[in-house]
Parts: structure tokens; C-alpha cells; sequence
């Protein structure tokens, strides 16, 4: 694409920004922290859940200081719900390195924030081109989609060199306000270009010069290759209820989800026979079972396809190395990832219809 039209790109999507961008929380200081957690988050979910887990976050550690000296239960519960565990884990340790080596202050280099634990080129980019006025280019999904479709263009984006490509040409364009220019497209991407159902062509400030708007085939764009389907495990859950309260036990220190919390759960799916079956030759005493929901839970490289039982328990006394807690604890205390929050609502409604009845 020419020069000139790539300014006139450049400037139309800048104008059309300052006019239209979101008050968004992390939009009101340039602040690194702020923006560093607020990146972190919205790689999980979408703007509008974002906000009340951003707000609740920078309210309960309001600086670097304090999520740096946080117990990880606590960190884990402002978390829960959004999923990759580790990536609250790698905010902790960040926050942990900032502290004892840069001072308590955010680095301002590119490599240095990108050296930090959690924090890959586009979260770098990211910060550096907001906080600091680095010329860095942020290419996420949005930015990706928008690119492809203003240039007509067909390449793979899950192929790390068209990736590279674009970032570079963003680079050639970079104006003097980077994470104006940046947000510009992301903003552009989730609120007009977007990525299911029909783009908000007729608002586009830059539809002018969209070659996918001339041709009419902005919903074949942006290609992406389809991955293999994902391998499936499967799981019996057993939703364990003695005097109100309910058996949750911590997964191991290693692999998914490490160290958080769960409902007893054994490999395999099993029928309510077989449910019976295993109570009875580990001696655990029951009044009764009974099928509940089944589930299938997507992470990013694996399904966990599930089965649940309800059993009321006679005594307790052959379980073991599990946690009996209420549902206030269960609401407030524990964090329950989101693979295992159907299970959490059964059991507040069983626990709800037992008081009733
Ligand atoms: N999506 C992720 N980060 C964003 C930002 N800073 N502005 C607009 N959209 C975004």
C-alpha cells in the first residue's frame, strides 16, 4: 500500500479513536500496573467481564507491593473464573521481581518488560507502547483481523511468519503516539471490525480504503488454519454432602490447574451403578446417589467430558484428605476453577432444596 494512503489510514483511525474510545478503568492513568493487569485479563475474556474482575483486583492490591506480598489463595480467588491459573501465578512473580530488582518501579525498555515471567510480545508491546510511548506494535486477533481485511489478504494468521510480517508493517506506519495507534485497531477490531456476524462497515472510519469492504468478502477474512480436534478425558465427579457441607480437596502441585481446588473426582465415567459400586468396596457409608449434570469443559489443548453424582453421606469416616466446607466458604474462600463452577451450582441448589424440604 502507498505512503500516502497509509497516513490517511493512520490519521483517520487516530481521529476517529480520541472521539470514540471506551472509558475503560485502565484508560484513566498511564499507569504500567494498571495497564499490565488489564492486558493480562482481557487475553482471557471479553471487555465486559473484564471490568468487574479489573475493578475488584486493583481494589484489593492497589500496588505492585501488595500483589507481590499476596497469599495465593487470595490471589487465586480474585481470579477465579477467568481460567489459565498460571497466568495469576506469573502476575505474582512478576510483581515479586519488580519489587526486588527494579526498585518496585515497572521497567520502561521493551525487553526488559518482556523478559518478566507471563508477559510475551504482545503484552510487552502492549505496556511499552501505552506507558511508555515506545514504538512497539501490538498484534493481537483484532489487529490481525482488521489488517487482512483492509489489504484483501488470505495468509494464515496462526502462521508465526505472516504474524511477524504485519507487526513489522505496522512498525514502517508507527505514528508518535504509539498506544493511541495501537488501541486504535484493537478498538476498531471489538467494537466495528468484528469477528462474528456482520462488520459495522457503514461506521468505519476507514472503510474508504478497506479492499475487503470494495469486494463485499470481509466475512471470508482473516483466514485460519482449523487445528485437530482436541484429545478428550473423562471424569466421574462425586459431589460428596454431609450436614450441609460438601468435600472439596486440592489438585496436585503439578500439571492443569495445579493446587486449586476441586470436587473429589476419579478418571473415567462411570454409571450409577458402578458410582455404588466403589462406595461400597471403599466402605464409604452413603443414604443415597443419585445421577446429576454432566459436562464438557474446552481448555485450550484438551475437553474434560463429566459426569456428576450427588451422595448424601451416612458417616465420613472413610474419606479422606479432602476439605468439608459450606457454601459461604464455598462462595467467598475457595477458588474453584471454572471446569468445576457447574457442579458448584447443583450444589448450592441440592444444599438450597434440602433446607426447604
Ligand atoms: N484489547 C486488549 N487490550 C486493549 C486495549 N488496550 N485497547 C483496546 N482493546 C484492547
Amino acid at each position: 500500500m502507498g505512503d500516502a494512503k497509509m497516513n490517511k489510514i493512520v490519521n483517520s483511525l487516530l481521529e476517529w479513536y480520541i472521539k470514540n474510545k471506551r472509558l475503560l478503568p485502565w484508560r484513566v492513568d498511564k499507569n504500567p500496573y494498571h495497564v499490565w493487569i488489564s492486558e493480562i485479563m482481557l487475553q482471557q475474556t471479553k471487555i465486559e467481564t473484564v471490568i468487574s474482575y479489573y475493578c475488584r483486583f486493583i481494589n484489593e492490591l492497589p500496588t505492585i507491593a501488595s500483589l507481590a506480598d499476596c497469599s495465593e489463595d487470595k490471589l487465586l480467588k480474585l481470579w477465579e473464573g477467568l481460567g489459565y491459573y498460571n497466568r495469576a501465578r506469573n502476575l505474582q512473580k512478576t510483581a515479586q521481581i519488580i519489587m526486588n530488582q527494579y526498585d518496585g518501579q515497572f521497567p520502561n525498555s521493551y525487553f526488559e518488560i518482556l523478559s518478566l515471567p507471563g508477559i510475551g510480545e504482545y503484552t510487552a508491546s502492549a505496556i511499552a507502547s501505552i506507558c511508555f510511548s515506545l514504538k512497539e506494535a501490538t498484534v493481537d486477533g483484532n489487529v490481525l483481523r482488521v489488517y487482512m481485511r483492509i489489504n484483501n489478504c488470505y495468509d494464515d494468521i496462526n502462521n508465526v511468519k505472516v504474524k511477524s510480517r504485519v507487526r513489522n508493517e505496522l512498525l514502517s506506519i508507527m505514528p508518535d503516539n504509539p498506544g493511541d495507534f495501537n488501541q486504535s485497531l484493537m478498538e476498531l477490531g471489538e467494537t466495528i471490525c468484528l469477528p462474528n456476524g456482520i462488520p459495522k462497515c457503514l461506521i468505519c472510519p476507514i472503510r474508504d480504503y478497506c479492499q475487503a469492504f470494495q469486494k463485499g468478502n470481509y466475512l471470508e477474512l482473516p483466514v485460519k488454519y482449523i487445528k485437530k480436534d482436541k484429545p478428550t478425558e473423562f471424569y466421574t465427579i462425586f459431589l460428596f454432602l454431609y450436614h450441609k457441607k460438601v468435600a472439596i480437596c486440592r489438585r496436585k502441585n503439578v500439571g492443569l490447574l495445579q493446587n486449586l481446588w476441586q470436587f473429589f473426582n476419579i478418571s473415567n465415567k462411570m454409571s450409577l451403578s458402578q458410582v455404588k459400586d466403589y462406595l461400597e468396596s471403599n466402605h464409604i457409608l452413603f443414604c443415597d446417589v443419585k445421577k446429576s449434570i454432566s459436562y464438557t469443559h474446552i481448555f485450550t489443548h484438551k475437553k474434560w467430558n463429566m459426569v456428576s453424582y450427588i451422595i448424601n453421606l451416612e458417616s465420613i469416616s472413610n474419606i479422606s484428605d479432602v476439605q468439608w466446607v459450606n457454601l459461604v466458604e464455598l462462595e467467598e474462600k475457595y477458588a474453584l476453577p471454572s471446569a468445576f463452577q457447574p457442579f458448584k451450582k447443583v450444589i448450592v441448589e441440592e444444599l438450597k432444596n434440602n433446607d426447604e424440604a
